[in-house]
């Protein structure tokens, strides 16, 4: 980091400069009041709609982050990539892939809706996810107890995070189960069509996946998970290869297709980066080769999309030119 800083061969040379313009974004976002904080189980109600914070990372380790940056959150959908990325770490695209699709659904992210192959449409949606928890559980996991599987995937997160907050919330856990009517009966569905991989426990799978959507993270370690998914699978502030590359790569295909709920195509066109958003408010923001970002506001617009985070990223690309396009 030093020599790069001497020989100025930073991915943003101009560090201090590009932050002040991100501050300047970040604050004419705060002075939006609209959208609903998320509201179907009380732990994510009681979340003040003025929470608002923007981390980022870049590929090679340049931090900045500008308000609430340090109150945890629970991750809820934006753990779906990752889940989905160990899975393909460590099962391969080829395995992944029986189970799940590759197709925007085009659907709400909890309809009752299956591909003609009999699969979820992606891992992005909720049936996906509890898909590829099912294959975290009894594909690569198997011989583990229950603390263990757990276990496995908490440690994933903290080496995707360069070892920073990474949490878990009862509270959220036990109230997604309380209220996961849809949750199970996409389970039961999925399992009358064959699409888990053998015979599963279908209450542990759910918990399994509740689990995931309860895991805590800040803007500034999400901000880092972020970076490593921009970076190939490196974590950028400990040099640990946690994804391999082609494990990135689909991960990226997805978000960018499929990663902002029914906003995924508009998403894709007017902003042209891969992300992924969550009921929480926060949304992983990947510009491949330069930078991560976290953007976490718990307003949420009708499309279940965090509404100063989905404007932060209209005003990055009208200033910068990250479009990949
Ligand atoms: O499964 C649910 O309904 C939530 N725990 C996850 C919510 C979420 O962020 C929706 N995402 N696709």
């Amino acid at each position: 980091l030093i020599s790069r800083a001497f020989l100025r061969q930073f991915v943003i040379p101009e560090f201090e400069e590009f932050c002040s313009r991100i501050e300047k974004i970040y604050n004419k976002c705060k002075g939006i009041h609209l959208g609903k904080v998320a509201s179907y189980i009380p732990q994510l109600e009681r979340m003040s709609p003025d929470y608002w914070g923007v981390s980022l990372c870049t590929i090679d380790g340049q931090r900045f982050s500008v308000g609430d940056t340090k109150i945890p959150f629970t991750m809820q959908s934006c753990s779906k990539p990752l889940t989905y990325a160990i899975a393909l770490n460590e099962l391969g695209s080829e395995v992944v892939h029986r189970y799940v699709g590759q197709e925007p659904s085009g659907r709400m992210f909890n309809e009752l809706v299956l591909d003609f192959n009999k699969r979820p449409h992606n891992p992005m949606v909720n049936a996906g996810a509890i898909i590829v928890c099912s294959l975290l559980m009894e594909l690569i996991e198997k011989e583990m107890s229950l603390a263990e599987k757990f276990d496995y995937v908490n440690a994933y997160f903290k080496r995707l995070s360069g070892n920073e907050y990474i949490g878990f919330n009862n509270a959220v856990f036990l109230s997604e189960r309380e209220n996961a009517d849809r949750n199970n009966a996409l389970a039961y569905y999925m399992r009358e069509n064959k699409c888990f991989p053998e015979k599963i426990n279908l209450r542990d799978c759910l918990d399994f996946y509740f689990q995931c959507c309860s895991m805590e993270a800040d803007c500034e370690s999400m901000s880092v998970m972020a970076s490593t998914l921009a970076n190939g699978g490196i974590c950028p502030i400990t040099g640990d290869q946690v994804l391999k590359p082609d494990a990135v790569r689909d991960v990226l295909s997805l978000m960018h297709s499929c990663g902002m709920y029914d906003y995924s195509g508009q998403f894709a066109f007017s902003v042209g980066l891969p992300a992924k958003s969550g009921v929480c408010g926060g949304m992983l923001v990947v510009i491949p080769n330069v930078m991560g970002l976290c953007l976490w506001s718990p307003p949420l617009d009708a499309l279940s999309n965090s509404v100063r985070g989905i404007e932060f990223c209209r005003e990055l690309v009208n200033i910068f030119n990250f479009h990949r396009y």
